[in-house]
């Protein structure tokens, strides 16, 4: 079955979400945060996570913007940077975080192919609307699914069949793209096909599903496409 939609998930696989973090160390004045700027990111990623991950077992849904601040607020306290004005400096940042150098031509070549293309996130549709725009994306996307139009965190599978619903497609017509392991093996769970884009080289998640290929960048996901 010929794949017809193309699906990335956001934070980390089509923005870089360490941007932030990293912008932040380089600034004047940052000394301190410069010493653990890695540590900070790293934690907020996981603890950001985490959150979505418990609210989303124990019923207890919220927004993304709160749990990303929630993360940063133990991030921050982890490693005793009491500083609100690095706080709100961060939060900022996110809120135009840069694409991966790849993304544009990627997207390009999807649409040149006459691939759907859209995103499929836990960002809420304002912190996505500011991202995409700050990453000037928009016109490569077909669509911006926000994991709010079902009030549930990934990896719950109604998030995933948002995009049959969006796209009118098989499960087996998709090729989902997600540089968090969990969320591509949990996809390929669903039966989407699926890439983790795997820069750091992670290790492969213990889980019952595995991602069909896993890749260090976007780059040849236009080709990729074709072969399944
Ligand atoms: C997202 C997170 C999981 O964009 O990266 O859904």
């Amino acid at each position: 079955m010929a794949i017809k939609a193309c699906i990335f998930d956001a934070y980390g696989t089509l923005f870089d979400v360490a941007a932030a973090a990293r912008e932040a160390a380089a600034e004047p004045g940052r000394a301190a945060f410069a010493e653990v700027w890695q540590k900070v990111a790293s934690d907020w990623r996981l603890k950001q996570l985490q959150y979505t991950w418990l609210r989303a077992v124990a019923d207890a849904h919220t927004d993304f913007w709160e749990v990303t601040q929630n993360g940063l607020d133990w991030a921050l306290d982890a490693s005793k940077l009491d500083d609100p004005d690095l706080r709100e400096r961060l939060l900022a940042l996110y809120w135009e975080l840069s694409a991966y150098p790849e993304v544009p031509q990627m997207l390009g070549a999807l649409k040149s192919a006459g691939y759907q293309t859209a995103i499929l996130s836990n960002g809420s549709p304002d912190m996505l609307a500011g991202a995409v725009r700050s990453a000037q994306v928009g016109d490569l996307l077909d669509d911006v699914l926000s994991v709010e139009a079902v009030g549930v965190f990934k990896p719950h599978h109604s998030v995933y069949q948002l995009v049959l619903d969006r796209f009118d497609c098989d499960r087996g017509e998709v090729l989902f793209v997600s540089s968090n392991g969990w969320d591509a093996a949990a996809a390929a769970g669903f039966g989407f096909h699926c890439v983790w884009v795997n820069r750091a080289g992670e290790p492969m998640d213990r889980l019952p599903w595995t991602p069909h290929k896993v890749l260090s960048d976007l780059t040849t996901i236009p080709d990729l496409a074709r072969t399944f």
